[in-house]
Formats: C-alpha cells, sequence, structure tokens
C-alpha cells in the first residue's frame, strides 16, 4: 500500500487552510487527520505514513472547509463543556458563549443537589442537546427535559441525549410540558435571537450552515425570547429561576421581556468575553398571575 508521510501533508493541509485565512489552520489540519485516521489526537505523534487514500479524503475535507463549510460539519462533531456531540447539517452547532450559562446554572443545581434536592430542568430550544447533556453530565441526579420543534435538530437531539435519562420532547415551546406547569426549579434556553433583516451581515458559515429556524426571530430579534419568557413563567414554580441567551445589544431589551413577564430579580450577565450574553430572573409566583396565563 503506497502512501506520504504525515510531516509532509499536515504541512500542506495547514498552508492550504492558512491561505483560506482560517484562524487556526495547524490544529484543523490535526484534527482532520485523526478524523479520517479514525485515531485520537494523541496517537497521531506516532503515526508516519498517510496512505494514498486518507489523503485523498484529506484533499475533499480541506477543499469542504476553504469553501466555508464549518470544521464540525466536517467532522460530525462538536464539544461543548465536556460532552462531545454528534452535529451536521440542519442543527446548530453549540457555540463556547453559551458554557458560561451552563456555568451559572450548575452552580444553582449543585447548590440543590446538595441540599438533597432532584432540581426539576427544561431547557427549550434544545438544539443538538448541548446543554441539556452538559448538565447532566456535570449535574448528575437533576429531573430534565429538552424541548425541540425541528424535525432535523431532533435527530441529533435524541442521538446524544440517548445514553442519558433527559426526556426528550418534540414540539414547539409554547405549549410544551403542560403537565409541569408551576413545578420546574430552572429552564434555561439559547433561542434564536437574530433580527430577520441582518442576514446579510451574519458571517458565511454562520448565514450558510447554521439552520435557519436556529437563527431568526422575526423582525427584532425578540419573538422566540418573549416565548421563553411566557413559557418559563407558565413552567416554574415560585422561586424558580430562568436564564436566557441573547445577542451581545440584547441586554436590554431582553431583560425588559421577563420584567414585563412578572419576573423578579431579572440581572443580565456576561460571558468570558465581558459581553452581555444572557438573562437571569426568579419567577416570584404572584398568585394573581399563576395558572390563567394572564399578564404574561
Ligand atoms: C440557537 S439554537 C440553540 C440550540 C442549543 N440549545 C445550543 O445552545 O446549541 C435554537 C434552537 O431552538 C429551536 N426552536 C426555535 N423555535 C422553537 C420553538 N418555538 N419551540 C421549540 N424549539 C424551537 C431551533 O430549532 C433551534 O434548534
Amino acid at each position: 500500500m503506497s502512501g506520504q508521510p504525515m510531516a509532509t501533508v499536515w504541512r500542506r493541509l495547514a498552508a492550504e487552510l492558512a491561505a483560506a485565512g482560517l484562524d487556526s489552520p495547524q490544529a484543523e489540519a490535526r484534527l482532520l487527520v485523526a478524523h479520517v485516521m479514525d485515531l485520537p489526537l494523541n496517537r497521531l505523534a506516532a503515526l508516519e505514513q498517510l496512505p494514498d487514500q486518507a489523503v485523498a479524503a484529506l484533499d475533499r475535507l480541506v477543499a469542504r472547509r476553504r469553501a466555508g463549510e464549518p470544521l464540525q460539519h466536517l467532522t460530525g462533531q462538536a464539544w461543548f463543556r465536556t460532552v462531545q456531540l454528534a452535529v451536521g447539517p440542519g442543527v446548530f452547532l453549540p457555540r463556547p458563549e453559551t458554557e458560561v450559562m451552563v456555568g451559572w446554572a450548575l452552580d444553582r443545581l449543585r447548590a440543590q443537589l446538595a441540599d438533597g434536592a432532584a432540581p426539576i430542568v427544561v431547557e427549550l430550544c434544545a438544539g443538538s442537546g448541548a446543554i441539556s447533556a452538559a448538565l447532566a453530565a456535570e449535574a448528575p441526579g437533576c429531573r430534565q427535559w429538552a424541548v425541540e420543534r425541528a424535525a432535523s435538530a431532533l435527530v441529533y437531539l435524541r442521538r446524544n441525549l440517548a445514553a442519558s435519562e433527559v426526556v426528550v420532547v418534540a414540539g414547539d415551546m409554547a405549549d410544551a410540558l403542560p403537565e409541569l406547569d408551576h413545578q420546574v426549579d430552572l429552564v434555561l434556553a439559547n433561542p434564536p435571537y437574530v433580527p430577520t433583516g441582518r442576514r446579510p451581515d451574519l458571517p458565511a458559515t454562520v448565514r450558510d450552515f447554521d439552520p435557519p429556524e436556529a437563527l431568526y426571530a422575526g423582525p427584532d430579534g425578540l419573538d422566540a425570547s418573549r416565548v421563553v419568557a411566557q413559557t418559563a413563567g407558565r413552567l416554574l414554580r415560585a422561586g424558580g429561576q430562568v436564564a436566557s441567551e441573547h445577542d451581545d445589544d440584547q441586554g436590554r431589551s431582553v431583560p425588559a421581556l421577563f420584567v414585563a413577564a412578572g419576573f423578579g430579580a431579572v440581572a443580565d450577565q456576561v460571558d468570558l468575553t465581558g459581553r452581555s450574553r444572557f438573562v437571569t430572573a426568579t419567577w416570584d409566583g404572584r398568585p394573581d398571575t399563576m395558572g390563567a396565563g394572564a399578564g404574561r
């Protein structure tokens, strides 16, 4: 079987990725070689030769990457905190910005678990299930549900949560899980939040490869966040909390939605880069609004 030296191929692939303007060409080249050879990254150092067939496969993948396809679509995998997820066309790729919101949730859940509780957690707009999978891995013992509407995302969601006890719910978050009304301890969401008219401003890798139903939320980008606020108000018990991600220029508009929906302790939170990134709020369980949906 003929082949080519690994170091030569890797350098050539990295140079081609660099020429396309990618930020981490050497790391991406390593990941693609590991993917094609079906090896963990820490075994690559021992690889001296690549079979011609593997080189041909790598050349095809690098061409797709140079055309803007996300690396995660090429490998079929994405990392989020401690979990590895199956991803591909039709599902939103999890972003590192969202990891901070999960950290906020973990702090609360671990405190409740330490008190002997088994908190009820609902994730709305679950996509690949990154948030729910990370919580299941890092705070075992919670009772979890994950709600998603898009059929293409549900394929990945079911796969990524198959080994966990998280219950997957197919449907619109607006009327999901009525059996949990006023019982939930924590609601989490990373809803779509891009204003429809901002489509031309998005990077091509986002605009062309993330599914539209995961990105756009009406003319002001707030349509889905409004539904999150209403649904969280329906699901949460008195004293239950919600965290919902938003764009960095929605640090006033999204918290205002939660105030209007009847939440207390509404606070805007920043991500690792210091940008406004998610709102947190507590449901006060006002008896005049619970159950009837009035004012929400
Ligand atoms: C930005 S993605 C977030 C996915 C995942 N939570 C993450 O952080 O990677 C938003 C997801 O919400 C789903 N979605 C949008 N509107 C919905 C609705 N009304 N009910 C349920 N899911 C919805 C989309 O299909 C998409 O998968």
